[in-house]
């Protein structure tokens, strides 16, 4: 058995991070878990509320480009393992907004890495043995071909847009440290997951609140870029095999084998959300601007609109090392997968207004400092 580890999650209150906290709080109870995070947008301590009474858990609202709190947090703390999920996520807001990305995506992770370094390697008391997990993204390898074949561990860097190269340079980064500093570290690279809790501004969960408050359901270009999806609690299972199993130095790629056109994935959920109002009379009071409501089909939503610029058209991955070499498999099918997440966002309609409304935003501001 593992010994009790301190686990420091980074942007543990998004939408991967609350997921992966609470499989790791169910799967390793021993384990003491500190979420660090400074609750930009993307962030939420909603997401986290079924683990916050929990004994071995603590939460810390910080930011990783502030190197003063993450020393203090991992000498306190007696952190031995990190996993490094925050970053700025959202390709669109990357192509407006580049700066942030590489602050917290490039700079961060280095700050990150710098604290690790100092605390687990430079000092002597430095716990007996760490682990660096860095989350990363397929994106780093840039676009597919329809006939090209799906990205490997060996396929070269290629990132297409400002977010993709940010995470890009924080995987070189944790490389680097691995071989230069001996750190213990590994390295997933996944592609587009969807699942409870994820901000309504990426595809899935942004369709299914336009589709029930009757607004437009928007399609960049044809529709017809292809993107790899999986499940998060999937993603949660790879990162725990690889953080575990995983050789160290090494990077893994994780994945659906779930290639669907956009198109598709909308036209799926316009069928699916008019089954589900068809069949439960409740939703059609609970969502009355939707079109399903007044017998209408919700793909009248789909508007073809605007190209996202330098939109990468195809993202597969192949995961035959996490395979062969971990046993990771998905559970989930998107057919699943997407059933549990639908079902998840209308059962959770405050959830969603308060992200999208800012009133949530407003509450930390009034009630969380800083410091807290
Ligand atoms: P998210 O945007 O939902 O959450 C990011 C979290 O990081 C938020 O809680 C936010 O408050 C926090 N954060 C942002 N900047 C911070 C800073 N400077 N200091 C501390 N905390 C900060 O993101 P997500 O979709 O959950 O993605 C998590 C990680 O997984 C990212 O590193 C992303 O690149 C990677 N990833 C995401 C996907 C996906 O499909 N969403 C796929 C593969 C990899
Ligand atoms: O591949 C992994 C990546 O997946 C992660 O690293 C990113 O953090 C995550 O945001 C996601 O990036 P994408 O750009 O693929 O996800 P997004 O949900 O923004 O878009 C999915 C596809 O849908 C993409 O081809 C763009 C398209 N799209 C998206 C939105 C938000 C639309 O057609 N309309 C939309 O409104």
């Amino acid at each position: 058995m593992t010994p009790a580890r301190t686990v420091m999650v980074t942007g543990g209150a998004g939408f991967i991070g609350a997921n992966f906290v609470r499989y790791w709080s169910e799967h390793y109870p021993s384990d003491r878990i500190i979420v660090l995070d400074a609750l930009t947008y993307a962030g939420n301590l909603a997401n986290l509320e079924s683990v916050s009474e929990l004994q071995n858990y603590r939460f810390v609202h910080g930011n990783i480009l502030d190197v003063a709190v993450i020393d203090e947090l991992m000498l306190e703390e007696q952190v031995d393992t990190i996993v490094h999920f925050a970053a700025e996520s959202h390709v669109d807001r990357s192509i407006h907004e580049p700066d942030a990305f590489i602050q917290t995506n490039v700079i961060g992770t280095n700050n990150l890495l710098m604290a690790a370094r100092k605390h687990w390697i430079d000092s002597d008391s430095a716990p007996a043995t760490h682990l660096f997990h860095h989350v990363s993204t397929d994106e780093v390898y840039g676009t597919l071909g329809p006939d090209d074949p799906a990205f490997t561990e060996q396929t070269l860097y290629a990132p297409n847009s400002p977010y993709a190269a940010s995470k890009a340079a924080s995987d070189h980064l944790v490389r680097s440290y691995h071989h230069t500093y001996g750190m213990q570290v590994t390295t997933s690279n996944c592609s587009n997951n969807y699942g409870p809790y994820q901000f309504p501004e990426k595809l899935i969960p942004l369709m299914i609140v336009n589709a029930v408050t009757g607004k437009p359901l928007p399609v960049y270009g044809d529709g017809s870029n292809i993107r790899d999806w999986l499940y998060v609690e999937d993603h949660c299972r790879g990162i725990d095999l690889v953080m575990n199993k995983g050789r160290r130095g090494a990077t893994y790629n994780i994945g659906g084998n779930n290639e669907w056109r956009n198109i598709d994935i909308v036209n799926q959920l316009c069928k699916s959300i008019d089954a589900a109002v068809a069949a439960d009379d409740r939703l059609a009071g609970q969502f009355p601007d939707a079109p399903a409501a007044s017998g209408k089909k919700t793909g009248s939503l789909i508007a073809f609109v605007k190209d996202r610029l330098g939109h990468d058209w195809r993202y597969a991955i192949d995961a035959t090392l996490a395979e062969t070499e971990l046993g990771y498999k998905p559970l989930e099918d998107f057919e699943s997968g997407f059933q549990l997440t639908l079902t998840w966002m209308l059962n959770n309609e405050a959830w969603w207004r308060a992200v999208m409304d800012g009133s949530y935003r407003n509450w930390i501001s009034k009630n969380y400092s800083a410091d807290d």
